[in-house]
């Protein structure tokens, strides 16, 4: 799976209220991807990053899916190869707190095809060291703990991208090192494209690439 973005630039709101959020952004990811998105707050990383993830419509300049223009995709399309090839991680894990962590994982499998679908939930489970936390809850597991479930879940279907939105924003210093060393390993060991966007110097020092935004601008 190969993304790349052309020129491309994201506005908010219309008329006087109109703000350019991404602008001319020129960006290629795939397998062999492992980017740190930095720079401060407000200056278009997370917009950035819903582009690439196809998870937002640029305003002006083109995606191109393996090559593909994206408008010349169906939603459908779309939607298919962002199930099958991408996986997202957000600051907030947002895990469904009346499931186990076996079940949040195995939640997004179920819209997928395949017989193995259980057995997958609980192989990114124990990839992520949480083999023996197959049957907790969110509620009664750390912060640290409850990222991991949310990377078992981006990865259990073997994506070829991962990207995560300040996956260690809220987490202590200790907790934020387990998380940082589970996604250096998706890169180094399954292969896997890593899109981070990150406020923590520890993550931009381990990345192969940085990409800074400033202004909605990427330097
Ligand atoms: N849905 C939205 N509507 C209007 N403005 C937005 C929206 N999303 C982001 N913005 C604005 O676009 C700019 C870039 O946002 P964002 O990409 O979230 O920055 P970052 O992730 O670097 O903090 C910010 O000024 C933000 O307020
Ligand atoms: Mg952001």
């Amino acid at each position: 799976m190969r993304i790349e973005l052309r020129a491309v630039s994201k506005a908010y709101g219309r008329g006087e209220g109109r703000f350019w959020a991404l602008r001319d952004a020129n960006l290629t990811v795939d397998r062999s991807t492992h980017l740190a998105v930095v720079g401060p707050s407000g200056s278009g990383k997370s917009t950035l990053l819903h582009l690439l993830g196809c998870l937002d419509l640029p305003t002006e300049g083109e995606v191109l899916l393996n090559g593909t223009p994206r408008t010349s995709l169906t939603d459908r399309q779309v939607s298919l190869l962002r199930r099958t090839w991408m996986g997202f991680v957000f600051q907030q894990y947002y895990l469904n707190e009346a499931m186990t962590a076996f079940q949040n994982v195995l939640l997004p499998l179920e819209l997928g095809r395949g017989a193995d679908r259980r057995t997958k939930a609980v192989a990114a489970l124990q990839w992520v060291g949480l083999g023996h936390k197959l049957h907790a809850l969110p509620g009664q597991m750390s912060g640290g703990e409850q990222q991991r479930v949310a990377i078992a879940r981006a990865i259990a279907h073997g994506p070829a991208l991962v990207f995560a939105d300040e996956p260690t924003g809220n987490l202590d210093t200790e907790s934020g090192n387990v998380v940082l060393g589970v996604l250096q390993a998706l890169h180094d060991e399954r292969r896997t494209g890593l899109v981070l966007v990150t406020h923590d110097d520890r993550v931009a020092a381990r990345a192969a690439r940085v990409v800074r935004v400033r202004d909605g601008r990427l330097e």
